[in-house]
């Protein structure tokens, strides 16, 4: 049994990561705009993962037995007037997710919910590696280096 407000907040962390997924797409796209099809499919692909990490935890209700729908999910831009500001909106993006962990990893404390605790782990340690890549990224583009002549070395950041 899982605590009626960690049932709440896993609805809602359903949506943000939902809403995640679809502004990486949007960020995935903004690079597709510029040809640049290696930054494009890592945001791609952390979209991805985005989608996977919302099904973890509607498979985590289900299997708990919460009633709920799908929240709504916010619209996306797919156009940056610079990929530092895709990049920058991709990580502060991260550390909302890390604010909201660790508020729900907080709740589950106060109310003794240690099934829920025991759940929120993984994401927590998740979120340590979603923000070092995007940190990584920053460093890229921050060196100067040509976005096309990056696009080798994207692949060696993701974590
Ligand atoms: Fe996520
Ligand atoms: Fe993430």
């Amino acid at each position: 049994m899982i605590s009626e407000r960690l049932s709440r907040l896993l609805v809602e962390q359903v949506g943000h990561e939902l809403s995640a997924h679809q502004a990486y797409i949007g960020i995935a796209l903004s690079f597709e705009r510029q040809s640049l099809k290696g930054w494009a499919k890592l945001f791609h692909d952390q979209a991805l993962e985005e989608a996977q990490h919302a099904a973890k935890i509607w498979t985590f209700l289900i299997d708990n037995e919460v009633e709920f729908e799908l929240p709504a999910i916010a619209a996306a831009p797919t156009r940056y007037a610079t990929a530092r500001d895709a990049v920058q909106a991709a990580l502060e993006s991260e550390l909302r997710v890390t604010g909201q962990f660790d508020t729900m990893a907080k709740t589950a404390l106060t109310d003794g919910d240690h099934r829920s605790f025991q759940f929120l782990q993984w994401f927590i340690d998740e979120q340590v590696e979603e923000e070092r890549t995007m940190r990584a990224l920053l460093d890229l583009i921050d060196s100067g280096i040509n976005l096309f002549q990056a696009e080798p070395l994207l692949e060696g950041l993701v974590g």
